[in-house]
């Protein structure tokens, strides 16, 4: 009875374990930029270390944030991201 109660407890363990990893590799662009980017632009987008990035589209092409992303400017750091992490940001942020 004793081991049965073990396994029953195992099992709770695995299964919340894995249902939290999930919500941590979250690959939409909110949890991408929240993860890599609020640190310096803020979590409104408002700008702290860097500046404000809303209304991005007024000013860049999507492939132009894409590549600041990418490669960083002279102030900025590049390759914060993979690719796919990088692309789906972008477009999230064209739409801020
Ligand atoms: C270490 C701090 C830092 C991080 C992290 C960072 N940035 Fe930046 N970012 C900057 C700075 C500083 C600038 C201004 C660059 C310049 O003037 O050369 C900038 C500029 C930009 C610009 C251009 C803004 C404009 O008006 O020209 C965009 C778009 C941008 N960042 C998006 C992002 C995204 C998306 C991420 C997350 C993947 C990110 N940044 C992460 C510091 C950072």
């Amino acid at each position: 009875m004793k081991q049965l109660w073990a396994i029953t407890a195992l099992v709770l363990i695995l299964l919340t374990g894995c249902s939290s990893g999930k919500t941590s590799t979250a690959m939409d662009g909110e949890s991408i930029y929240k993860d890599s980017c609020a640190a310096c632009h803020g979590d409104k987008l408002q700008g702290a270390v860097g500046p404000g990035v809303t209304n991005m589209k007024s000013k860049y092409s999507e492939a132009e944030v894409l590549k600041i992303v990418n490669e960083g400017t002279k102030k900025m750091p590049g390759n914060l991201l993979d690719e796919e992490k990088s692309k789906i940001v972008t477009k999230w942020l064209m739409e801020k």
